[in-house]
């Protein structure tokens, strides 16, 4: 008969289990992720990071509302096979400056982190308003409306102004001139700008 040790008691009192077993986990947990709020590689912005400017800021908004996250992530694994295919791995100084983050891990298309200045403008365009044009066996739906949608920077400046207080360095001059930024500017011109400013920061070997 073993004897009644406090071990027994914790495996046959499944309250006591419990509360022990989540109080192991918050301990762990918190080691691991208590740091990282406090680690300059996380919370400082890489060298030459700058904030979205008005167009591009436009862009990611068009980019969260047409759910293109829903197949594509911005995050590159440290894995030889991805930054072979993509470039350097990313890494958390990039991100400062999304709110919020569209890292993901859903690759239903190519994770699109470093595809800045890979394809030209034209290239988008094409490929935005139906991918068939340039990659004929893709899979991915076309936006044609995109290109006749004129761009709505009705809340550009209040977007700005309220990054501002979290710590994005807009000037008084950036925000003054959303305006002009986007006049005359369709919806599909602001998701070209913002592709390609993705993961430029870094410079990549490819
Ligand atoms: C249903 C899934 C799906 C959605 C939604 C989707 N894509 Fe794609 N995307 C793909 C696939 C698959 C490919 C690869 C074939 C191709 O290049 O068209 C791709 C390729 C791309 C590429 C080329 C990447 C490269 O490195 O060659 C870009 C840029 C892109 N998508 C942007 C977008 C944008 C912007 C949106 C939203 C407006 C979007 N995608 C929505 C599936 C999707």
């Amino acid at each position: 008969m073993a004897t009644n040790t406090g071990h027994e008691k914790v495996e046959k009192n499944v309250g006591l289990l419990i509360v022990l077993v989540v109080l192991v986990i918050s301990v762990g947990g918190l080691v691991q992720i208590v740091p990282l709020f406090f680690q300059k590689s996380t919370t400082e912005a890489v060298a030459g990071l700058k904030p979205y400017t008005a167009l591009q800021l436009e862009g990611r908004d068009v980019y969260i509302r047409e759910g293109c996250y829903t197949c594509h992530s911005q995050m590159i694994r440290p894995f030889r096979a991805e930054t072979e295919r993509y470039g350097h791995y990313s890494v958390a100084g990039e991100f400062v400056y999304d709110r919020p983050f569209q890292w993901g891990s859903k690759r239903t298309g190519p994770d699109l982190h470093r595809v800045g200045g890979r394809y030209s403008d034209e290239w988008h365009r094409e490929h935005l308003i139906n991918p068939r044009n340039v990659v004929p066996e893709s899979i991915m739906p076309g936006y044609p409306w995109l290109e006749r949608t004129k761009l709505d920077g009705a809340l550009t400046q209040t977007k700005m102004r309220v990054l501002r207080t979290l710590g994005h360095p807009y000037t008084d001059e950036e925000i003054t001139n959303a305006p002009k930024d986007l006049e005359g500017k369709t919806e599909m011109d602001a998701t070209i700008a913002y592709l390609q400013v993705l993961g430029t920061t870094i410079k990549t070997r490819r």
